[in-house]
């Protein structure tokens, strides 16, 4: 076991250091790319809370922050694509400039249906930006215009990413034990 690592993890895969690169990185990007324009950053609940926190401390300009919450119907419902509004937006994003940040892109179902349902609502723009993304995971192609690291395509948690509502905590991103979710 690595040091100082909970005891439910197999293996740290990305340190608070790590994660803190990536996030300045995005946030400097975010702030040339939207210069002199006013944007609405958008995370969605619960796992984002974190990045969001964190990005919105690296963004120089005019940034305004909102939230979503999103469920699927179930394991059958989330693999054909639906998911149901649990909280949605404060207001309207009519000619807005709209970055949607998600902690993770797994099979890029539930940004779908995100991107679908905000542009129908006629913003400027929507763009997404994501901490991790799992290769070769997604059944559509989805383009994320900012993407911080490549997630190995096991069971992570930490940094806002849960298993069970646990572990939200960690400040760095690790395997969880499968023994943990298979018991
Ligand atoms: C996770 C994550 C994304 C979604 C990605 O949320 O935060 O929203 O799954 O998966 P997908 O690409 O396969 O759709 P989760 O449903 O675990 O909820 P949480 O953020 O409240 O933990």
């Amino acid at each position: 076991m690595q040091q100082g690592m909970h005891p439910d993890l197999v293996r740290v895969v990305f340190t608070k250091e790590e994660i803190a690169v990536v996030v300045e990185r995005i946030g400097r990007q975010i702030s040339a790319d939207y210069a002199g324009q006013k944007l609405l950053l958008v995370a969605v609940l619960k796992g984002a809370f974190v990045f969001m926190a964190d990005l919105l401390r690296y963004i120089e300009g005019s940034v305004e922050v909102d939230f979503m919450a999103v469920s699927s119907y179930g394991a059958e419902a989330k693999s054909s694509g639906v998911v149901r509004i649990i909280k949605d937006l404060e207001n309207s994003i009519e000619d807005r400039h709209v970055l949607i940040v998600e902690d993770i892109l797994d099979s890029g179902l539930t940004l779908t249906y995100l991107l679908k349902n905000l542009r129908s609502r006629n913003p400027l723009s929507v763009e997404i930006a994501t901490l991790l993304y799992k290769e070769g995971k997604q059944d559509v192609a989805i383009d994320c215009k900012y993407i911080g690291l490549a997630c190995p395509n096991e069971f992570v948690v930490g940094y806002g990413l849960d298993y069970a509502e646990r572990y939200r905590e960690l400040p760095y991103i690790a395997v969880l034990k499968p023994s943990v979710y298979s018991a």
